[in-house]
């Protein structure tokens, strides 16, 4: 059984370790122990497979961050993730690597727009971001 739960102190090795295999760049385990309460985790039969974090800062809430176990991609995870945290009643934002073309998919199905360009925003390989907008009521296919 699949379900989505906010995380625990218990899912943050599962979830470093899923952060390390997901991103060049990944956050330390004691970030994820400050954010602890930013973050959502989907379990597969008690597993942890995925997260997703979100802050709200004036406001508008901000994707921080997703992941989903290399092993466990292209199942649906990713999307069961967003529309665990998305509604029609707050604006959404976030940034993604411009080569980074599965997130970009996944979250401009869920009616993100891309909105601007972040020169050399990652500091791993000086990266551009793409800043992308979810609206009021943003579409959801
Ligand atoms: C992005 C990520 C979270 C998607 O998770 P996932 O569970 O594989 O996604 P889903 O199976 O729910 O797929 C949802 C959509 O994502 C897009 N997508 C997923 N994998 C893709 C791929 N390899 N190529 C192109 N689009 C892809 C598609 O739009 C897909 O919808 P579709 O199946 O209707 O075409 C996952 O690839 C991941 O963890 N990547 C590494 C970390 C990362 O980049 N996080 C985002 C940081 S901004």
């Amino acid at each position: 059984m699949i379900n989505v739960v906010p995380m625990t102190e218990k899912d943050i090795t599962s979830v470093v370790a899923i952060e390390n295999m997901s991103f060049a760049a990944p956050k330390s385990e004691a970030v994820f122990r400050e954010d602890e309460h930013k973050y959502l985790v989907v379990k597969d039969s008690g597993k942890v497979v995925g997260y997703i974090g979100i802050e709200k800062i004036a406001g508008e809430i901000h994707i921080i961050n997703m992941a989903v176990d290399p092993a466990c991609r292209g199942k649906g995870i990713g999307k069961q993730l967003l529309e665990a945290v998305l509604n029609n009643s707050d604006v959404f934002y976030l940034e993604v690597r411009t080569s980074n073309r599965a997130a970009i998919k996944l979250y401009q199905q869920y009616g993100f727009e891309i909105t601007g360009i972040r020169k050399k925003y990652y500091q791993d390989n000086s990266e551009d971001a793409l800043t992308m907008r979810r609206g009021i009521n943003g579409k959801h296919t």
